[in-house]
């Protein structure tokens, strides 16, 4: 499809009223990320060069989240809802710049594959006019359904217009077309409204096409990949969806998942091949996990990126700015923020390391604190390479422990440490033999 230039128009100008929320429709998440920033990366990976997606309710929000995955996307305004074509042709002027293909889909699709963009695409090349992407259900009610003889699409009746015969149909219309860039706004701009419904329909130009003895026909997609969200019901049924399809993409890829339901996927999770995930980890966005690490159980990584062969949790929880370096290990009830934990360093147990940087080989003990957070500033922490921090320690940035430098356990250090030197700054212990009072105090009752 390299040498054919394509443009999508991505509906989002639905209110969404049954999502009964305050965020427009197509700005819910599935994976983390909204309904339309998926369909976005699915045009994207199809290798459609251009984008305008046609906004409503909600515009500015939705045109913000947009172009954080495409910022030259263009946003159309569609302010009356007229219909399917009406709300194509909201996006005129992009239309009119023209495009080898015009690929027609709905913000509220998340699972939409690149392959069957590009299949509907390669149909355009091969001369088609206009492609439909139906598919098929036993449920076919409230859809349009495709009229098909052979490999020709003669109609798409839209459930309120279709006649009792034409309902038994179960071939389905999607929503996605594509189109023709040569043929599409002549099209679209022939498109009437006298319909049961008095919209201006998109699926009005199979038979205007039709009748101008262009060819039109339609390709199948599997039902759960074109489905859309309308409530809260629907968008649980997606993220479900989503998440065994991000499973089972990383299982097939060669990661170990101990128990694949209960481990969480975000749209842009990386684990590379031979990462062991025990079971209930979730990872949110922006995690990379390198080969041969392994993710214990109960573990929450954020914006974090894991090195190859380190081991983390179980209970441990990986905020945004985590950098562990190979071999390195993160143990139970460890958290930490905007950390750089070098290479084959250790912090094992009921520890938090935030705005720090830690050499390789180091130990941290456990119930260690980097007081990062003076109430006003954040300030960093450095430990040098090699270096021991005892237990229960408190380090008090900004603060610097140098290489092989050694805290004493106990410690609140608020003075730099030299490299190689011993610091122990607590209170001094004071034993009184055979002092200890008798008979020892006991409990009530
Ligand atoms: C549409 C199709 C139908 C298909 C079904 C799949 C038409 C005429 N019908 O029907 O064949 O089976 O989708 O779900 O195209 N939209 C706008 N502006 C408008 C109207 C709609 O942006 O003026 C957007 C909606 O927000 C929605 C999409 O277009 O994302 C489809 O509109 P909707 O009213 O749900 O159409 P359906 O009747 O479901
Ligand atoms: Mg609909």
């Amino acid at each position: 499809m390299a040498d054919r230039s394509g443009l999508a128009v991505i509906l989002a100008a639905g209110e969404g009223t049954r999502m009964r929320s305050s965020l427009p429709k197509v700005l819910h998440p599935v994976g983390g990320l909204a309904l339309v920033g998926h369909v976005i990366k699915a045009t994207l990976a199809a290798g459609i060069s251009r984008r305008v997606v046609v906004a409503g309710h909600g515009a500015e929000a939705v045109s913000a989240a947009v172009r954080t995955l495409d910022d030259k996307a263009a946003i159309a305004i569609q302010t009356e809802r007229l219909g399917t074509a009406h709300a194509v042709l909201a996006a005129r002027s992009a239309l009119e710049e023209g495009a080898d293909d015009i690929v027609v889909l709905f913000g509220d699709g998340p699972l939409i594959t690149a392959e069957t963009i590009a299949a509907a695409r390669a149909k355009l090349a091969e001369g088609a006019a206009v492609v439909v992407v139906g598919f098929h259900t036993d449920a076919p009610t409230g859809y349009g359904r495709l009229l098909m003889q052979g490999d020709a699409l003669l109609a798409i009746r839209e459930e309120k217009d279709a006649s009792t015969e034409e309902r038994k149909v179960t071939f389905c219309n999607s929503g996605i077309m594509a189109l023709s860039g040569s043929e599409a706004l002549a099209l679209l701009d022939a498109v009437g409204n006298a319909n049961a419904k008095g919209e201006y329909y998109l699926t009005d130009c199979v038979e205007i096409a039709r009748a101008r003895g262009l060819v039109v026909t339609a390709i199948e997609a599997d039902a759960e990949e074109v489905a859309g969200v309308n409530n809260r019901l629907e968008l649980a049924v997606m993220e479900t969806a989503f998440q065994k399809r991000a499973r089972e993409a990383a299982l097939m890829a060669g990661v170990t998942l101990q128990v694949p339901d209960t481990v969480i996927f975000s749209h842009d999770t990386v684990l590379e091949s031979d990462v062991v995930v025990e079971p209930y980890v979730v990872f949110a966005e922006g995690v990379k996990v390198a080969a041969g690490a392994r993710i214990r159980a109960f573990s929450h990584l954020e914006e974090a990126d894991v090195g190859p062969g380190a081991e983390i949790g179980p209970y441990a929880r990986l905020r945004p700015g985590s950098e562990i370096g190979e071999g390195g290990k993160v143990g139970n009830f460890v958290e930490m923020k905007k950390a750089v934990l070098g290479p084959g360093a250790k912090v094992n147990h009921l520890t938090y390391i935030g705005d720090a940087e830690i050499g390789a080989k180091a130990n941290i003990g456990a119930g260690t604190i980097t007081c990062n957070y003076d109430g006003v500033n954040k300030h960093k922490t450095v430990i040098g390479e090699g270096a021991f921090i005892g237990s229960n320690s408190s380090l008090v940035a900004p603060v610097t422990i140098g290489t092989g430098g050694y805290v004493g356990s106990g410690s609140v250090i608020t003075k730099d440490v030299p490299d190689g030197a011993l610091a122990i700054a607590r209170g001094r212990q004071v034993t009184f033999p055979g002092k200890a009072p008798k008979p020892r105090p006991k409990t009530k009752g």
